[in-house]
């Protein structure tokens, strides 16, 4: 018998009201997809200009004296737009009603209160699981993601009657760390500041009270699970993400399959499927006019998307094309980020006209159109938890090149002589971060490319038609609910025995 669960999702972004990467789109449609397997899912967020402003019909239900704000903190609610799920929105002004990018300034570097802004986001998330805010509505497992909500499961292991914690990790690199004098001025118990709790070599890691503290712990990808247990990818966190070990799982991110469709993408110039994959060629045509690139069809066409960090490599990108260009290749880059990078990247444009078309900013509209009017997508990533470029770019007929590691290694599957003979075969896989290698990829891929078209064609085929979409891992984050829930009611019955023979 499905059982359905009350589960409060946390997070800092969630598409289309607010989104800087893929957490944006992971909260933006696997709360719906959990929904979807009949649950009761409430998805919480700071009430950010962008969110005030699309989501409609919000009410207060709450108006809160919390630490940290000498404002009353209101809660609103409202729907996530085209969802069942609902949405509560956090609306301090002082703290969030500011324009822009909801973690840093316009230069770039962080909000100078960011400890501040996101304390009081907690503190408001554990008023909500505590059952404070909506007629008493109490969640039985609270979803936190990414440092942006690491203290509520340090919060709530203070409290003698909680919630289950789930807490997943998108990215280990972004720690939110703080100078440990923050702990006091915000006014956190000093119970937290252990070794073991949120203290780090001195400072303050939001994210490692959601490590430390939280009942179960999950990354976006089983192997970027086992990669952050070793020092090449745990940040200095491997040790206690050993500790845990026992409590730490990989879940897919799975993907918007309603928003990411070639077959009903509006920002396409044509509508394609696996049976008219001519119009494939149309969107590529479509492209190049946009870009600047000569609409040749014999030309492969890499695309690239992505924040401009070292993350990414696209440092190893720019220093391969000296070696790349003089085949029949064209690239569309699109990215922002990094200044040094962006520089670089205009001036390699200028060096390479009509091969190398790089556009600076963001573009939800024009990622679509990369990603249909692509041969090829390039992720050089040197880690990566999950990405989900790869899985755009497998269902929209864009044969992937991307580094074995994380998220990429779980979802592309290389082409050799056995995978091409049991078309097994999606993309390109090459083993170390390398420019060196990113190269050969390429020239493997064009090489493939120029061969046989029915080849190149099976290659594409086969990656559209592999399922990417949410309901498998919607179902292992179920399974996970569940398990927390279980065990839950068996640790607190006895407390509660305990507190009705007290009391
Ligand atoms: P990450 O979360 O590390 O940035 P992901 O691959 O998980 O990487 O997700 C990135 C998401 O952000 C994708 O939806 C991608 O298309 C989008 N994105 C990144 N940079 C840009 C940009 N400059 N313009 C439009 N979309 C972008
Ligand atoms: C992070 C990771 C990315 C992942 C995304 C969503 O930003 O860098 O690999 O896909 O979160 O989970």
């Amino acid at each position: 018998m499905m059982i359905r669960m009350e589960i409060l999702f946390c997070t800092s972004e969630a598409y289309p009201l607010v989104k800087t990467g893929g957490l944006g789109d992971v909260s933006g449609s696997l709360p719906q997809a959990i929904s979807a397997l009949g649950n009761d899912v409430r998805l919480v967020l700071p009430a950010y200009p962008a969110a005030l402003e699309q989501a409609g019909g919000l009410e207060t239900v709450a108006s809160l004296t919390l630490e940290g704000s000498a404002e009353a903190v209101n809660i609103l609610k409202g729907q996530f737009p085209g969802s069942d799920v609902v949405l509560y929105l956090v609306d301090a002004p002082v703290m969030f009603r500011r324009a822009g990018n909801p973690y840093v300034q316009d230069d770039g570097s962080d909000w100078p209160d960011n400890a501040a802004r996101f304390a009081l986001f907690n503190r408001a998330i554990v008023a909500l699981a505590t059952g404070q805010v909506d007629a008493g509505w109490r969640p039985q497992v609270v979803h936190c993601n990414d440092w942006q909500t690491g203290l509520v499961p340090a919060l709530l292991s203070q409290l003698p009657a909680r919630p289950a914690t789930l807490f997943t990790v998108h990215n280990l690199s972004y720690q939110g760390l703080f100078p440990g004098s923050t702990l006091s001025t915000l006014g956190l118990p000093s119970a937290l500041w252990t070794m073991d709790g949120v203290e780090f070599h001195g400072q303050l890691s939001f994210l490692k009270g959601g490590i430390a503290f939280a009942d179960r712990i999950t990354t976006v990808s089983p192997t970027y699970a086992r990669e952050i247990c070793t020092p090449a990818f745990g940040c200095g966190l491997e040790g206690l993400l050993q500790y845990r070990a026992d409590r730490l799982s990989g879940i897919l991110n799975g993907m918007d399959c309603n928003v990411w469709d070639p077959q009903n993408d509006p920002h396409i110039e044509k509508h394609y499927t696996v049976h008219t994959l001519q119009y494939k060629a149309v969107n590529k045509a479509a492209l190049q006019r946009e870009m600047g690139l000569p609409q040749d069809a014999q030309a492969m066409l890499i695309g690239h998307i992505g924040r401009l960090v070292e993350q990414k490599g696209v440092d190893l990108i720019l220093e391969m094309l000296g070696d790349l260009f003089p085949h029949p290749v064209q690239m569309a880059v699109l990215g922002s980020g990094d200044e040094k990078l962006e520089r670089r990247l205009v001036s390699a444009a200028g060096r390479y006209p009509g091969q190398l078309a790089v556009q600076i900013g963001y573009d939800e509209a024009l990622a679509h159109r990369i990603e249909a009017g692509s041969d090829c997508f390039l992720m050089p990533s040197r880690y990566e938890p999950c990405g989900l470029n790869q899985l755009y770019s497998l269902r929209y007929g864009t044969v992937p090149i991307v580094h074995r590691t994380g998220g990429l290694a779980d979802t592309v599957t290389d082409l050799n002589d056995k995978s091409a003979r049991d078309y097994t075969a999606t993309g390109f896989v090459f083993e170390t971060d390398t420019p060196e290698a990113i190269l050969n990829a390429c020239l493997r891929a064009l090489a493939y490319f120029q061969s046989a078209r029915v080849n190149w064609w099976k290659l594409v085929i086969t990656g559209m038609k592999r399922d990417f979409c949410w309901t498998a891992s919607a179902a292992q984050y179920v399974d996970v609910y569940r398990a927390l829930c279980q065990h839950q009611s068996q640790a607190q019955a006895p407390q509660a025995l305990r507190a009705s023979q007290a009391g």
